[in-house]
């Protein structure tokens, strides 16, 4: 087992590129199994979510060659087993190969899904909408099983734009009979590249990216190729360090529409950046204004970076208000900044940080992907040196992080424990 240890207040300068987005990724591999035929996935960031995705695809008897960021799945032997539970709670995203399976072969075996703990996150919405087009579900313990006698297009209504249930229901709607319509779908831009591979697998989704999401089936899909989108959640959290340690600190690979919420947040701060059509130069900001932020669905303030903004929030001069919508529990990190010494009132999911507070580096564990990226970025600004435990949270969903910030001047490093 490893720690993450961190000498704090290093500036940051050169050049950080960002790879492929954690959240298309963990989509894009699943649905390579609904084609009948090799599909080859480009951009593929190197962290642990994909990895486990791997073994699951392995599993089910697929073949996959990784070179470098590129893989080839090849779907010639997929067997419809179930999938066991060792590998579906290793992360959330196996709820995928439910739409996925059920599409195929109408019949999908699979354990509940794991994930980090920021909340309820049932499945219902995913369940409900896989009903609607003729499953029926059957919960066994800690397994679920779905099976349809023919899959046919439905009417579905989303009580919330759930991400997971969007993309799924996508899924199966994809190799269904007839046409299935999906009100108040997710808008989220990871949706555009899971239906933009859908189609070029030969499939008739239109209307991703709006709320409104239309997906004719058809009879077979077959093998093609797709590059994943950038992440947008690791460009945010890099500019959110450059808004804090920035000297000129370029963050590249970005396709900048994606972080409007983030950088009208930014600019309200007072902080500087320079947005070019690819990449954004940032620079520290040493006097930051008061701001309230609340998560919403995409285009609104990513549920995602809300933990790492909280950072930034510590460093304002007032009171700011950080509000989470999206997950009740996406708060695990806040005892640690406390504890580092920045002034927070917790009440459920709404934080009152009062700035500015200086940090003083100390011992804390990850509680979950993104409340650990927030805590690295806690360990950047404060004085001395933090150690982070319980790192594998963070090494799911951002690639190379130790390297990528030890190359713009981070001082920053894993130990064994
Ligand atoms: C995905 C992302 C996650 C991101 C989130 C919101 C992946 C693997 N994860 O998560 O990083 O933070 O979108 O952008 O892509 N809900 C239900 N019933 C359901 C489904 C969801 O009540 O059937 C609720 C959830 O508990 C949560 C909210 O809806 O409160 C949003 O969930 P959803 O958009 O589905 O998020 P995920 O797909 O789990």
């Amino acid at each position: 087992m490893e720690k993450i240890v961190i000498d704090g207040k290093h500036t940051l300068s050169g050049k950080i590129t960002i790879g492929g987005a954690k959240n298309s990724t963990v989509a894009l591999i699943p649905a390579a199994l609904l084609a009948d035929g090799v599909s080859t996935i480009k951009n593929v960031p190197n962290i642990t979510d994909r990895d486990a995705l791997f073994d699951i695809v392995k599993e089910l008897d697929c073949e996959i060659v990784q070179k470098g960021k590129e893989i080839k799945i090849d779907t010639k032997n997929l067997t419809n087993k179930t999938i066991s539970q060792e590998l579906s709670v290793r992360l959330r995203a196996s709820y995928y190969f439910m739409g996925v399976l059920l599409g195929k072969y109408k019949h999908v075996e699979i354990y509940f899904p794991g994930g980090c703990n920021i909340g309820q996150r049932p499945i219902d919405l995913h369940l409900k909408g896989f009903k609607a087009m003729g499953a029926k579900v059957t919960k066994n313990k800690h397994k679920y099983m779905l099976d349809a006698e023919e899959l046919h297009g439905a009417n579905i209504n989303l009580t919330f734009a759930s991400v997971g249930a969007t993309i799924n229901i996508m899924y199966a709607a994809s190799l269904a009979n007839g046409v299935t319509t999906i009100n108040n779908a997710a808008k989220e831009v990871e949706i555009i590249n899971v239906a933009d591979y859908l189609n070029k697998m030969g499939a008739k989704v239109a209307g991703a990216g709006t709320s409104t999401i239309v997906i004719e089936g058809v009879k077979k899909l077959h093998g093609t190729d797709i590059e994943v989108i950038p992440d947008r959640i690791e460009a945010g959290t890099y500019i959110l360090m450059g808004a804090l340690l920035g000297d000129n600190l370029v963050v590249d690979g970005i396709i900048p529409e994606h972080n409007k919420a983030l950088f009208d947040k930014l600019s309200e701060m007072g902080v500087k950046f320079t947005l070019g059509r690819r990449s954004v130069t940032i620079n520290r900001c040493k006097n930051l204004k008061p701001v309230n932020v609340t998560t919403e669905v995409y285009p609104g303030f990513p549920t995602d970076l809300g933990q790492p903004m909280s950072v930034l929030l510590t460093q304002a001069n007032g009171t700011c208000i950080m509000e989470e919508t999206i997950f009740e529990n996406r708060v695990g990190h806040y005892p640690y900044l406390q504890k580092m010494g920045a002034n927070i009132e917790l009440n459920g999911s709404v934080a009152t940080i009062h700035g500015k507070s200086k940090l003083i580096g100390t011992d804390i564990n990850a509680t979950d992907l993104r409340g650990g990226s927030a805590l690295i970025l806690a360990g950047l600004i404060a004085e001395g040196t933090t150690t982070i435990r319980d790192i594998d949270y963070i090494l799911r969903g951002y690639e190379n992080i130790i390297h990528k910030l030890s190359s713009v001047g981070a001082k920053i490093r894993l130990e064994e424990i």
